[in-house]
C-alpha cells in the first residue's frame, strides 16, 4: 500500500546524507529574487490562544516563530494570522492578505481538537494552497478511534481498544486511558495505565469529569516506541531516520509512556529521563516499521509531512499508536530532530514542506533551491 509510483527503497534518506546545497544558498539567492518576494508571501496561520493557555497550546507560538524565521531566511515574506472560533472572520483576514500559500499550524479551534480540519477544508474551497494534509485527513487521523478503525479495516496493526459505551468483556490486561481528540499527551500520566477493564472504565470516567471530552482505553504495550517522520519530496514520502524513545531513567514498574510531564514540564523527572535515539535496527524490524508508516501515508492520503507513533508488541511487531498528520515543527521536537539526523537543515525542512504545497507554476522559492 505504499504510493504506487513511489519506490520505498528509493525514498529512504540515508543518515547524515545532506540533501541539496547548503541552506546559505537559499538565503543568498533570495536577494536576487527580491522582486518576486514583494508579491509572494507565505501566510502562517495558527490557533488564536485564550488567556491561560497550557504549555502544549503555547507551543504553537514557538512553532510560528521558528517557521517564520526559517521562511525569512529562505527569502520569503512570512506574515502571521491567528484564527479562532469565528472562522469566517479568520478566513476573511487570510483572503485579504492574498498569500501565495498558507503555512497551516492550526491544531484546534477554541481549544477543541475536533475542529482541526475546518480551516484547511475552507482554504481548499477558497482555492488557497496550504501546507500539509487536507482537512478530511487531519480530521480522521486526529480522531484516534476513527483512524484505528480505518487501519484495522486495511490490515495495519494497531492496539485493541474499547470505549465507555462498550459491553463488559473479560477483565484482562493492562490498558492506557487516552483522549480521543486531544494530542500532546494531554491528560496522560502514570495513573493512565491500569490493570483490567473495570479500572480502565473508572479512569475514563475520572478523566471525563476532570477534563471533559471523550476518552478511551487502549491495550498498553510495554514494547519499544518509535516515531517515524515522513517528508514528501517529489510527490513521494521519504522516511527520515527512525527515532526511538528511551526511558532509561524510569524506575522499575513505572509505566514507560511519554506522558504530559515528559513532553512539557522541564522540571519533571520524566522530561529528563525520556531520550530520543536513532538506533541501528535489525533490517527486518526496520523494514517492518518503515512499511507500516508508508502504508499509513497511503491509506490516509497524507501530504507534505507526517509523524507516525509506533510501539512493538510482545512479538516485536509494529503497532500504530497514532498518525500525526500535522506533527509539531518546533526545532526541538521529533520531526525537526529526525530531519537534522538525515542531514537536513531546518530551513531545508521547511522548504520541502512548502514546496510540496505549492502549485507548479508559482515563482515562490524558485531561487531558493
Ligand atoms: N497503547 C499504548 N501502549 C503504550 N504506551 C502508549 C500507548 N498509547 C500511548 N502510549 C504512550 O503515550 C504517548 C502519547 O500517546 P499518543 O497515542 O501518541 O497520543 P498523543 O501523542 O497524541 O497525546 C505515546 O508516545 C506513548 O509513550
Ligand atoms: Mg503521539
Amino acid at each position: 500500500m505504499t504510493p504506487a509510483s513511489c519506490d520505498d527503497a528509493a525514498v529512504h534518506i540515508a543518515r547524515k546524507v545532506h540533501i541539496g546545497g547548503p541552506a546559505a544558498h537559499s538565503a543568498r539567492a533570495s536577494s536576487s529574487g527580491a522582486k518576486t518576494m514583494m508579491r509572494d508571501s507565505v501566510l502562517i496561520i495558527h490557533e488564536e490562544l485564550a488567556p491561560g493557555a497550557r504549555a502544549d497550546e503555547l507551543d504553537a507560538l514557538v512553532q510560528v516563530r521558528e517557521v517564520a524565521g526559517a521562511l525569512q531566511r529562505l527569502g520569503v515574506a512570512a506574515p502571521v494570522q491567528a484564527i479562532g472560533l469565528d472562522i469566517d472572520r479568520g478566513l476573511e483576514a487570510v483572503r485579504r492578505q492574498r498569500p501565495t500559500c498558507v503555512f497551516n499550524l492550526v491544531e484546534s479551534l477554541g481549544g477543541r481538537g475536533e475542529l482541526i480540519g475546518a480551516v484547511p477544508k475552507l482554504l481548499a474551497q477558497a482555492g488557497i494552497p496550504f501546507t500539509g494534509s487536507d482537512g478530511e485527513t487531519l480530521h480522521v487521523t486526529s480522531h484516534k478511534i476513527a483512524a484505528k478503525r480505518r487501519m484495522m479495516a486495511h490490515g495495519i496493526a494497531t492496539p485493541d481498544w474499547f470505549t465507555a459505551a462498550a459491553r463488559p468483556g473479560d477483565d484482562c490486561c493492562r490498558w492506557i486511558v487516552k483522549s480521543l481528540w486531544e494530542h500532546a499527551s494531554f491528560g496522560l500520566d502514570d495513573t493512565s495505565v491500569v490493570l483490567g477493564r473495570a479500572a480502565a472504565r473508572a479512569t475514563m470516567a475520572q478523566r471525563t469529569r476532570e477534563f471533559g471530552g471523550l476518552w478511551f482505553a487502549e491495550r498498553y504495550l510495554e514494547g519499544r516506541e518509535f516515531n517515524v517522520s515522513l517528508l514528501e519530496q517529489g510527490g513521494c514520502p521519504q522516511v527520515l531516520p527512525l527515532a526511538e524513545m528511551t526511558f532509561a531513567g524510569y524506575a522499575p514498574g513505572k509505566p514507560k509512556i511519554v506522558g504530559y510531564a515528559a513532553k512539557w514540564d522541564e522540571s519533571a523527572i520524566e522530561y529528563r529521563a525520556t531520550q530520543r535515539v536513532y538506533p541501528r535496527l535489525a533490517p527486518p524490524l526496520e523494514q517492518a516499521i518503515r512499511r507500516t508508516a508508508l502504508e499509513c501515508w497511503s491509506l490516509f492520503g497524507l501530504h507534505g509531512y507526517t509523524r507516525i507513533d509506533i510501539r512493538l508488541d510482545e512479538q516485536d511487531r509494529p503497532l500504530v499508536l497514532e498518525v500525526n498528520a500535522n506533527p509539531c515543527l518546533s526545532l526541538d521536537a521529533g520531526f525537526a530532530a529526525a530531519a537534522a539526523e538525515a542531514g537536513l537543515s531546518y530551513e531545508r525542512l521547511i522548504e520541502h514542506i512548502l514546496k510540496a504545497a505549492l502549485p507548479q507554476e508559482t515563482g515562490l522559492l524558485k531561487h531558493a533551491v
